[in-house]
């Protein structure tokens, strides 16, 4: 990985899980399991990817980490609660996420369900924390409404039935992509936005920062199908060749490892062209576009 974005990943890894720690109830807090369950699911693990997002965007729209924090926790509180879903068993039913046995194995599929549930609605808490600046606060009602969006039925829930809907089924290439772009883009494109809007872009600037992240959001999970057939369960930290043990119809299923990383190459060469085009100081945002190419987990 590019050095500068290795050192600026640290952290903001940092600062995410230091934020974390502070607005999650401490877990000797009553209902003590429900608050162990969503420090246990969110906290201390996880690539930080789409917090990347929101501190790269903003940071290349010239904001202070201080102005992101708030969305970046937001976005990853809400990725926390889609990971403790997706796994449990009416859903993919995996018993590893992140390294270590998934919330509802470590808990029980109750508290794991409740813990999503609350990592959902402090996204939201977060987002609309009390705010003296009154530019910040019409910006703060369009983040919630944007990660409201991608997170509901056009978004990431609406892309997790459709997930849901292939098991065993074949399916064309526009049906995965628009199954990919809700389930996964959708949450992706939304960090680049609450990045965006806390650094106070423009709607111009805005509107080129969707045209950087919409391929960017399919590439990522072109990606995560691709490594689940090809790495192994100790790099990735969750099940290795559980799609295709689900048979879920996926990008490398589909279309061999070859062209799905063709594929892949092509939407992020698209995203870095999309941020050329957008006239901001964009070199990390690019470097993360490209590790969102090579990443290995
Ligand atoms: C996994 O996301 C789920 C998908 C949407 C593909 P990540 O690969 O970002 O998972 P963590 O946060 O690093 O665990
Ligand atoms: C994840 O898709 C999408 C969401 C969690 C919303 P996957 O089911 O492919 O994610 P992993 O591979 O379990 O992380
Ligand atoms: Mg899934
Ligand atoms: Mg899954
Ligand atoms: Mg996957």
């Amino acid at each position: 990985m590019d050095h500068d974005l290795s050192a600026n990943w640290s952290r903001w890894r940092e600062r995410v899980d230091d934020q974390l720690n502070e607005l999650i109830p401490q877990a000797h807090i009553s209902p003590v399991t429900l608050h162990e369950a969503m420090r246990y699911a969110s906290i201390g693990a996880g690539k930080r990817y789409r917090a990347a997002l929101v501190y790269a965007t903003g940071q290349a729209l010239g904001a202070e980490d201080a102005q992101l924090d708030n969305a970046a926790c937001a976005v990853e509180l809400t990725h926390a609660f889609s990971l403790v879903h997706d796994d449990l068993p009416a859903m993919d039913d995996d018993d590893l996420r992140r390294g270590k046995p998934s919330c509802h194995r470590a808990f029980d599929e109750a508290t794991a369900i409740l813990a999503g549930d609350a990592l959902q609605t402090l996204a939201f808490e977060v987002l609309s924390a009390k705010n003296d600046n009154k530019r910040f606060i019409e910006n703060q009602l369009e983040m919630i409404r944007t990660l409201a969006i991608a997170t509901g039925s056009l978004g990431l829930a609406g892309g997790q039935v459709i997930d849901l809907s292939l098991v065993s089924q074949s399916a064309k290439t526009d049906t995965l992509k628009t199954m990919h772009q809700m389930k996964t883009g959708a949450l992706i494109e939304a960090s680049v936005q609450l990045g965006g809007l806390s650094a106070f872009a423009d709607s111009k600037q805005l509107e080129r920062l969707r045209h950087f992240s919409r391929p960017l959001g399919l590439a990522f999970q072109v990606v995560d199908d691709i490594l689940d057939g090809t790495a192994d369960t100790a790099t990735l930290g969750k099940p290795a060749g559980a799609d295709q043990e689900k048979m879920k119809p996926t990008y490398l299923s589909l279309m061999g490892e070859t062209a799905a990383r063709r594929y892949a190459k092509e939407l992020i060469d698209n995203a870095i062209q999309a941020l050329d085009e957008a006239n901001l100081e964009g070199r990390l945002l690019t470097a993360l576009a490209k590790f969102t190419l090579e990443r290995s987990f």
